[in-house]
């Protein structure tokens, strides 16, 4: 049986009515069609599908849509303004941040939530921040050279 969920997403009301089981992931991705966010591993291990949940980065394949009752979601979607890319995304294109981009959009939404939460300090601070976030083209030098770029 469905149950109501009223949220934001990328700045945008809401107003629902998803399965109990259903995660956030396949809710932005079928329900609403944001596929920015990737499914990779669908089990917490690949960081694909991070989104942030107010403000907060967070594997949405690994929480259930309507434990999201009343939150603020951004996705890849929500990062640019109108035609203006977020500063992170400038940066990866700059840097070369991915070959096949299909963790990118995983890699950015975690590497805004590095810098906001301070953990840009140094490569090796921000591999450990990073490390939940796989790129199997091993672009990590690269993701890294961004990320400082912009945290400075
Ligand atoms: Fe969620 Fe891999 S799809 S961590």
């Amino acid at each position: 049986e469905k149950m109501p969920l009223s949220l934001e997403i990328n700045g945008k009301a809401y107003q629902l009515s998803v399965e109990p089981r259903v995660t956030l992931l396949d809710l932005l991705r079928e329900q609403l069609n944001l596929t920015g966010t990737k499914k990779g591993c669908d089990h917490g291990q690949c960081g694909a599908c991070t989104v942030h949940v107010n403000g907060q980065r967070i594997n949405s394949c690994l929480t259930l849509a309507v434990m999201q009752e009343g939150k603020k979601i951004t996705t890849i979607e929500g990062l640019a303004q109108g035609d203006t890319l977020h500063p992170v995304q400038e940066a990866f294109i700059k840097h070369d941040g991915f070959q096949c981009g299909y963790c990118t959009p995983g890699q950015i939404m975690s590497a805004v939530a590095c810098i906001r939460e301070g953990h840009a300090g140094s490569p090796e601070e921000i591999r450990e921040f990073m490390s939940g976030n796989i790129c199997r083209c091993g672009a990590y030098d690269n993701i890294v050279a961004a990320i400082t770029e912009v945290k400075q």
